[in-house]
């Protein structure tokens, strides 16, 4: 008996490997230093150990298609200062995002419309990320096929991908380094994938491949939903655009489910009509420390919406949807029992960096947590 108690004991006390396997993908947006609402984040203020991987957002292209747009200095320094993270946390990767929805689609199809452009681009690509100590390139693109680009763009991209796929091999061999990381962040719904993006390419080129699962609704529908849903019978939810991810050929352990830091916010018509698809004029965006300083100040209620898995709150006429520990957790659990590669976050920075409403960086570290723990589906 006491012998039983003994190898119990050990059980629970051994970390599951699974889930320590999976990434922790971030973005860090380069405006959220210069935040004057008392919530700016400076790279030294990040634990080193809080994610496996941080992407600095953004960098754009030059006006050819074929460089990247050389930083102001300030950006340089950041961009310093972010990788610097690198002597505290050796295993951390920091990878450079190019584009972003401002940066919009036309100068990634000055890009791809040649082979020499791509092959162009790759190399002073690998340049840049090399000069400022990147570990990889993450593209987000938004979107091939769609906002000033044409629909053969669709199939340009996988060509583009495979291009600096290559380079990236090339360079590894020819200077025996450690080749440089390259992922892709996409929106996943079923019809933004079959106009813009040829999956089992992306996934075959990708090292992986960050699902924007968020955004799902907002406030230019003119009516209030979430916009992260785990489930949900529109479809447009993180269970079903990650299941059409793989059906179309994305290799599971590539697929990383992203998550906000933030709420869409929905200005009612009526602020007594305030359910799930009421009139709304309107809105915009709320990052999560704002969120929790509301709710913890009484000042909004929380709803847990039963199928979506997700909250919202009503805050006069703002009506918010976001997401929370307990969702956060919840979608955690999803990624360790569908076997994906991990989560990515949109944004480290609006996560409670300073701990306004209590610990500092809860969503972050409630997610660590989560991975981390014992008894979560298929995890020991
Ligand atoms: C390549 O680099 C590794 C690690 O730095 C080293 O052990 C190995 O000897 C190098 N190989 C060649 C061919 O230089
Ligand atoms: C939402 O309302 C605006 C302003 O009234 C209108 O221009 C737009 O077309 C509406 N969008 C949808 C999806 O109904
Ligand atoms: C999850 O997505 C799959 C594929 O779209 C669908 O068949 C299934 O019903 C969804 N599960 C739930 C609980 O909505």
């Amino acid at each position: 008996m006491a012998v039983l108690r003994f190898v119990v004991l050990i059980f629970l006390c051994t970390p599951p490997v699974i889930g320590h396997r999976l990434l922790r993908v971030c973005y860090y947006s380069s405006w959220s230093s210069r935040r004057n609402d008392g919530h700016a984040l400076l790279p030294e203020d990040i634990d080193a150990n809080l994610c496996t991987h941080i992407n600095y957002a953004f960098i754009t292209l030059d006006s050819s298609g074929t460089d990247i747009l050389s930083e102001q200095p300030f950006d340089l320094t950041l961009m310093k200062r972010l990788t610097n993270l690198k002597t505290k946390n050796p295993a951390l990767k920091i990878l450079v995002s190019l584009g972003g929805w401002e940066m919009g689609s036309v100068k990634f199809h000055k890009t791809v419309e040649s082979h020499e452009n791509m092959k162009k681009f790759a190399q002073n690509a690998m340049a840049f990320l090399r000069t400022h100590n990147f570990d990889g390139l993450d593209l987000d693109w938004e979107y091939p096929a769609a906002r000033g680009s044409p629909a053969e763009d669709k199939h340009a991209f996988s060509e583009l991908l495979k291009a600096l796929k290559n380079a990236f091999d090339a360079e590894k061999q020819r200077h025996n380094m450690t080749r440089l990381l390259l992922t892709a962040a996409v929106a996943p719904s079923q019809w933004r994938t079959e106009q813009s993006y040829e999956v089992n390419m992306i996934s075959r080129y990708c090292d992986f491949i960050n699902l924007m699962t968020y955004d799902f609704h907002g406030s230019w529908e003119n009516k209030t939903g979430p916009h992260s849903a785990l489930y949900s019978d529109d479809t447009l939810c993180i269970n079903d655009t990650a299941s059409y991810w793989e059906l179309q050929g994305a290799e599971k352990n590539k697929l990383i489910i992203g998550l906000p830091f933030y709420g869409n916010v929905f200005k009612l018509v009526n602020p007594f009509d305030n359910g799930v698809g009421a009139a709304s004029s309107g809105g915009g965006d709320m990052p999560y420390y704002s969120i929790c300083q509301i709710l913890q100040d009484c000042r909004a209620q929380e709803i847990f919406l039963n199928e979506q898995r997700v909250p919202y709150m009503v805050f006069g006429r703002k009506w918010v949807a976001y997401d929370n520990v307990n969702s956060l957790q919840e979608k955690v659990d999803f990624v360790k029992k569908r076997g994906y590669g991990g989560i990515m976050v949109w944004a480290i920075d609006l996560d409670d960096t300073h701990g306004a409403c209590g610990h500092k960086f809860p969503l972050m570290n409630s997610i660590i947590h989560r991975i981390r723990q014992n008894g979560a589906p298929d995890s020991g």
